[in-house]
């Protein structure tokens, strides 16, 4: 399983204090083992449906993109801001890494064997499940934070500077294919 974590997630690497690492890799693991994806359905499934029948953008590529962005919009505040507005870098790419964790319990398999929506996802969204699944992997608070706050339900809350960061690593990838212009 980890081997495939890290092939799946080449970013894991990135995260610095080993404890979080583990941590991080551990929640994947647990949401690929509750979930009917496989790390291929990953490579394969568009990331969204909101963007019509005919996007090719695959979930994985998607989340790893969020993350690619996310790393270097905090290395480059890190460079400007300095101090004034210090981004921890583990924090913000463990939470990058696990923003989306929890869809992989918003999928059921159909009787075509096709990954749609499935009911668990309507009571409760990804953020939710993501912060339960990081929980149970011991994640600390400000990881959890990101995930809880990087999706629309985060405008009701203070968001820290990572989850800023992540929140909009995400939307500016997914708001244009949304919304062709
Ligand atoms: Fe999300």
């Amino acid at each position: 399983m980890i081997e495939e974590l890290r092939k799946l997630w080449p970013e894991l690497e990135w995260i610095k204090d080993p404890d979080l690492r583990e941590q991080t890799t551990k929640t994947w693991a647990l949401a690929l083992k509750k979930s009917v994806m496989s790390p291929e359905d990953l490579n394969k499934i568009p990331f969204t449906l909101l963007a019509g029948p005919d996007l090719k953008v695959s979930f994985m590529a998607h989340k790893r993109a969020v993350v690619h962005i996310a790393r270097e919009s905090g290395l480059k505040m890190n460079e400007f801001f300095g101090e004034e507005l210090p981004v921890n870098m583990d924090i913000l790419i463990s939470g990058a890494i696990l923003a989306d964790v929890g869809k992989l319990l918003e999928y059921e398999k159909n009787n075509e064997g096709e990954s749609v929506q499935g009911q668990y996802g309507k009571y409760l969204r990804h953020p939710f499940s993501g912060v339960s699944l990081a929980e149970q992997c011991g994640v600390p608070a400000e990881v959890c934070h990101i995930i809880a706050a990087h999706a629309a339900e985060g405008d009701l809350v203070k968001r820290s500077t990572e989850a800023y960061v992540v929140h909009h690593a995400d939307f500016m990838t997914f708001l244009p294919f949304k919304n062709k212009f």
